[in-house]
């Protein structure tokens, strides 16, 4: 984990939040490739679910809702609660189960075990009290639960459909860690399947299976996947059944995205304390939801992709002694697809070439322009980044208008005219758009 976390503030995936006053509560921030690639994830999802898929529509529900979804939902309640301990000396909490019957930090007695709620509260208007209180969403999906009836009716749905929405959540963890893994403000990518009661099991083993086999196709290997059945006593409160699609992480198997049964519970929930009747057909619709992390999923393509290569891949007497990076993302997760490499830098005429063969791709990819250090470094600066395609223009392509293209994987090389550069890299991009 410590390579990955060096590698991502190194070359500019993630930083740590706030980290001028010594960083914040557990909090990250996406750097210029962080974010590309975490866009690339999250409209990856976005197109499996509202294009692939059948019959789901997109939402994007405000963070701030009434503090009367929470009470509905359940989440104000003993079901979203860490049972703590808290040291009488020092006043830390922990987990009941971390600990025995010291404080770790500081040796104190510890108190008897208390609930505390996950919710992270806040104050909407000018004034701090009871009622202007409210709490940041800690699922993104209850703002589709409140909104089930406008999307039936605006976008004339039959049941079976589904309402698909990527947005923040919180929720105040009291024991974040593993880097990105578990933070207090992250990212889901959740969609939730209204059906029957009669076709729920058969939508909770179709969801389950198309949730395994996207995170497959996008690059993840096999063996560092598995889908883990949740027996009852562990599962979240308004579970019926649940699924984790867990990923083999160097701190060991974690979830990565959990598939839920919910059953009747919101819908029933919410007309019962909203007085709306949401009863589709004469029952309310079960919901089978989806519920990734687009930070988690961030972390396991990273982890996924990471490689080393003691030695080096080229053979050049400088890069034998040193270890490589390779970071084999899936192509479009990449952050940078390609980087214009001119081969050397003290030669106007190769230059200025290279710099018009970057500005004639910037508007079709993600591309970097290097020209500083030797063209072994340079390629494996663009390697240790996932960079798919590196574009070295030479002493012929003055001659020819042409370039080597270097495939990341390979390290193969060809020569394309520049005047095909183009459509030969949408082919290899993007083969079937
Ligand atoms: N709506 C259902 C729900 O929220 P969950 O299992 O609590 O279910 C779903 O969360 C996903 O959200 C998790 O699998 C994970 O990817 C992400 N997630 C939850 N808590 C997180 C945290 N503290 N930090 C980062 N991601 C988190």
């Amino acid at each position: 984990m410590q390579k990955i976390v060096s590698l991502a503030k190194r070359r500019g995936f993630v930083f740590p939040s706030s980290e001028i006053y010594g960083g914040f509560g557990s909090c990250y921030d996406f750097g210029p490739l962080g974010v590309e690639m975490k866009n690339n994830i999250k409209k990856a999802w976005w197109g499996e679910m509202t294009r692939k898929q059948n019959n789901i529509v997109g939402l994007d529900a405000a963070i701030l809702m009434s503090p009367k979804v929470w009470q509905a939902s359940g989440h104000l309640t003993a079901g979203f609660a860490d049972e703590l301990v808290e040291c009488s000396k020092c006043h830390k909490r922990f987990k009941s189960d971390d600990v025995k019957n010291k404080c770790p930090k500081c040796g104190g007695s510890l108190a008897k075990p208390r609930k505390f709620n996950l919710m992270m509260k806040t104050f909407v208007g000018s004034v701090e009290d009871e009622t202007s209180e409210t709490f940041l969403r800690a699922e993104t999906c209850q703002g589709i639960y409140v909104n089930f009836e406008n999307v039936l009716n605006s976008m004339r749905l039959k049941i079976p459909f589904g309402i698909a929405q990527i947005g923040k959540a919180f929720r105040n963890e009291i024991t974040p860690g593993n880097f990105i893994y578990r933070t207090r403000e992250f990212e889901q990518m959740e969609m939730q399947w209204f059906c029957s009661p009669q076709q729920a099991d058969k939508f909770f083993n179709y969801w389950k299976q198309q949730r395994m086999k996207w995170y497959l196709s996008l690059g993840i290997k096999k063996t560092n996947l598995r889908a883990r059945e949740i027996p009852i006593r562990e599962r979240a409160h308004y579970a019926r059944r649940q699924v984790d699609i867990e990923y083999k992480f160097p701190f060991g198997w974690q979830e990565i995205e959990g598939v839920h049964n919910r059953g009747d519970y919101d819908l029933s929930n919410h007309a019962k304390h909203s007085g709306q009747d949401f009863k589709y057909e004469g029952y309310i619709p079960y919901i089978i939801e989806t519920s990734g992390g687009a930070d988690r999923s961030f972390l396991a393509f990273l982890v996924d992709a990471y490689g080393e290569v003691k030695g080096g891949r080229t053979k050049t007497t400088e890069a034998t002694k040193e270890t490589e990076i390779l970071l084999k993302l899936y192509k479009t997760l990449a952050p940078i697809k390609i980087a214009v490499l001119p081969l050397v830098k003290n030669k106007p005429a190769i230059v200025k070439k290279a710099k018009e063969v970057y500005k004639l791709l910037k508007p079709y990819f993600t591309v970097q322009y290097d020209e500083v250090g030797s063209i072994g470094r340079r390629y494996r600066r663009q390697d240790e980044i996932g960079t798919l395609y590196a574009l070295t223009i030479d002493f012929d392509s003055l001659k020819k208008n042409d370039l080597t293209l270097r495939d990341r994987d390979t390290m193969k090389q060809k020569r394309v005219k520049i005047k095909d550069l183009i459509p030969c890299l949408k082919k290899q991009l993007y083969p079937t758009a």
